[in-house]
């Protein structure tokens, strides 16, 4: 049993992380699992390593968020292992592409995974945790680019980034009645695979250094402010988004 003297309220609550099999979501994943709570890694890759390394309470899943059965069936493992209690969704798919090279493929398949996925994934997950009938939390990865519209080729990503935003606030006011809190982290840059595809060492230095605090965040960072989202100590706030950026847009 993890101490909880802090109030946090994380141990032993279920909670489902999308995305988990690198990046942000499994630092995300070991952070939470950290903190005593029983994490269900979930990714269209396989997750068991992340799984392993985040201890016997944890289990791994397979779900492509643009295929709704998965999702079903992703909620159906969270069912038999308890009463879900937290989803957090850090899948999302960035095609780095000059704006005019962007075709209809591309721009679908972003769609798919940023926009539409996020959407059956968040119902299905808000379904679930109403069911259980004891608040939960639920939250969303946006991107800074969402409000900047992107640099570097993500137009496109941007655009369905800036969804995620209407998506909270429709959500949080679904989930309000039952103490279920819904948000948004908009982070900058933070150091995964995601970050450094398809971008020079010249263009990681260049983006680095608009950054006033000239670094890129570590995955680790974005697991402290998911904790923080899903405990006890954010019951109050829903349908925001937390902007995790170093400095570099400030709204
Ligand atoms: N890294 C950054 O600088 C940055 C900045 C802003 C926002 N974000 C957002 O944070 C989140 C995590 O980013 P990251 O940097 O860890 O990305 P990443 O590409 O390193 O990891 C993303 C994970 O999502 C999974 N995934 C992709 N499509 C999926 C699908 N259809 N179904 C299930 N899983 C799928 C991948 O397999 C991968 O494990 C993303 O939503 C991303 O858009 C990242």
């Amino acid at each position: 049993m993890v101490d909880d003297a802090a109030g946090l309220g994380l141990s032993g609550r279920l909670v489902i992380v999308v995305g988990a099999a690198q990046g942000i979501g499994a630092a995300v994943a070991q952070r939470l699992s950290k903190l005593g709570m029983e994490v269900i890694c979930a990714d269209r890759q396989d997750c068991a390593e992340v799984a392993a390394q985040c201890g016997p309470s944890a289990s791994a899943f397979q779900v492509d968020v643009t295929k709704p059965e998965t999702i079903e069936a992703l909620i159906g493992h969270a069912r038999s292992r308890g009463k879900l209690f937290g989803l957090v969704n850090c899948a999302g798919l960035l095609l780095r592409t000059p704006f005019e090279e962007v075709d209809e493929a591309m721009m679908q398949r972003e769609i798919a995974v940023n926009q539409t996925g996020v959407f059956y994934l968040t119902r299905a997950a808000l379904a679930e945790i109403q069911a259980g009938g004891a608040g939960g939390r639920i939250v969303l990865f946006t991107s800074q680019g969402a409000f900047t519209g992107g640099f570097f080729g993500s137009t496109t990503y941007a655009m369905t980034k800036a969804a995620v935003g209407a998506l909270i606030k429709s959500l949080a006011r679904m989930g309000a009645p039952d103490a279920i809190t819904v948000n948004a982290v908009a982070p900058g840059g933070v150091d995964t695979p995601m970050l450094r595809g398809g971008m020079s060492e010249a263009d990681l230095d260049s983006f680095r250094q608009r950054i006033p605090m000239n670094r890129f965040a570590a995955p680790n960072e974005l697991g402290g402010v998911c904790a923080f989202l899903l405990s006890d100590w954010s019951g109050y706030i829903t349908g925001s988004t937390l902007h995790v950026n170093g400095g570099q847009y400030l709204p």
